[in-house]
């Protein structure tokens, strides 16, 4: 249980009432939202009104939740082709803040805010440093970059809101992000998984123990993480590492939130996005439980309305447990990281979890992919973890066959495994690069 300034247990009475609403005040208030927000996206944006027109979809066919399936999928590529502000459905002086999602390809996804739209913002990610177990009072160390990544600011904003004092450090500069944890004692870290990971190792260069830290909490997102990779942060840092979702175009980070009491999977702040789950090659919509594509549909974003939004995250929805709002299951993937070897569909994060059940493997590693003759392998480059580095030539050959047998027999591939020494894999200052494709360009 988390602890307020005095040092109390937060109870029911400390939640907002729609924390702790039923299902049937949820799905009320969703209902009333939806209405206002799709129309105000048919009336102020000429792309939603085409799209809805083009399937003879109508805001006022709304008349249940369900009905929201009659309407039209929208994607990146529609942000992109109405790049940078046709997708507004204010005038732009009415736009306070400009954030855009970075896109390897391309021209990036364009997002705007109104002062309400910040001011929500602001709250969810209060709620959200409420339910990891922050408090107001605490000193926040916000690592996630500032800039046009949603990220930062985000997260800054959140914890002014939250009445934090917060630190904005921003990414980078690894030894000083040591050194100024170490002076300003932060309780709270928001930083993405695999930077908190190299700042654990930038405290034993430098001889300190990251046990002995402040922080009792960091919050985690911005890219996909497993349960292994939770409890090596834990175990590092001694201190709870809650999971925090959230996408530029649908807000940012903030979307949903763990509570620390059950470390069970995202809470969803439903009552501001209404999510659904869609098979990501037919577009259907999948029941409760389900696993598919993640879709969402903003109820109150006045700048930046999105209707049934494809996240090309996949997961599935759960019932409500410390909050009554539905959970996301952990995001282990995306569609479009989505590996095909051979004809078998991989996920980084699935050679993570074996990597990080190796004792002598770190969690710092690329996936190459190669293309010999027709066929696509794939070459798994892993550093070994500092106390294996004086290990000889035989026992790291065993170590690589080791992983390699597993692989084969968890995953069904086969690939090879390349160790490197310590420090060989680049760390990531933000969103960590864990795939590369070295196959000839068609
Ligand atoms: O990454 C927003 C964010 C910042 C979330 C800080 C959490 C913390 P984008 O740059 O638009 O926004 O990237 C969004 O990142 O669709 C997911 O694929 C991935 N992602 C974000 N959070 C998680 C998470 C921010 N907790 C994309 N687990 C999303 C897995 C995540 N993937």
């Amino acid at each position: 249980m988390g602890r307020d300034v005095a040092g109390g247990a937060i109870t029911r009475q400390d939640l907002e009432a729609i924390e702790v609403a039923s299902r049937d005040e949820i799905s009320a208030l969703q209902l009333e939202r939806l209405r206002w927000s799709v129309r105000h996206a048919y009336d102020n944006v000429p792309h939603y009104r085409k799209s809805f027109e083009a399937v003879g979809a109508h805001p006022d066919d709304l008349r249940t939740l369900g009905d929201l399936a009659r309407f039209p999928l929208t994607s990146k590529t529609d942000l992109r082709e109405n790049y940078p502000f046709g997708m507004f459905a204010v005038p732009r002086q009415q736009v306070a803040r400009i954030h855009a999602s970075s896109g390897t390809t391309g021209k990036p996804a364009v997002v705007g805010y109104t002062q309400r739209d910040l001011e929500t913002w602001a709250d969810l990610i209060a709620r959200s440093i409420r339910a990891a177990g922050g408090r107001r009072g605490d000193v926040v160390h916000v690592a996630y970059g500032y800039g046009l990544f949603t990220g930062g600011l985000g997260a800054h904003y959140g914890a002014e809101r939250m009445g934090c004092t917060v630190v904005p450090i921003s990414g980078g500069q690894t030894e000083r992000q040591v050194r100024l944890i170490e002076d300003f004692k932060p309780d709270l870290i928001m930083v993405t998984p695999s930077y908190m990971l190299a700042i654990g190792d930038e405290y034993r260069r430098l001889g300190l123990d990251p046990r002995r830290s402040s922080l009792r909490t960091g919050m985690h997102g911005a890219e996909p993480w497993t349960e292994a990779m939770r409890q090596e942060i834990e175990r590092t840092f001694e201190m709870q590492a809650v999971d925090i979702y959230g996408l530029s175009e649908v807000m940012g980070p903030g979307v949903a939130c763990e509570c620390v009491e059950t470390k069970d999977g995202l809470h969803l702040w439903e009552d501001h996005f209404y999510p659904e789950i869609i098979d990501p090659v037919t577009g259907e919509s999948l029941p409760d439980g389900a696993y598919g594509e993640l879709v969402f549909t903003s109820l109150t974003k006045e700048a930046l309305p999105v209707i049934r939004y494809r996240t090309r995250d996949l997961t599935r929805l759960l019932p409500g447990t410390a909050r009554s709002m539905r959970r996301i299951e952990k995001i282990t993937g995306r569609s479009d990281d989505m590996l095909i070897i051979r004809g078998v569909n991989v996920f980084p994060s699935q050679i993570e979890e074996l990597l990080l059940a190796n004792p002598r493997l770190s969690p710092h590693y690329l996936l190459e992919l190669h293309r010999k003759g027709h066929l696509d392998s794939l070459e798994v480059v892993v550093e070994v973890r500092p106390d294996f580095a004086s290990a000889d030539s035989a026992a790291r050959a065993a170590c690589a066959r080791d992983l390699t047998h597993h692989i084969k027999s968890m995953i069904g591939i086969s690939a090879s495994v390349r160790l490197v020494d310590v420090g060989m894999i680049d760390r990531s200052m933000g969103k960590a690069v864990r795939c590369i494709d070295l196959r000839p360009k068609e």
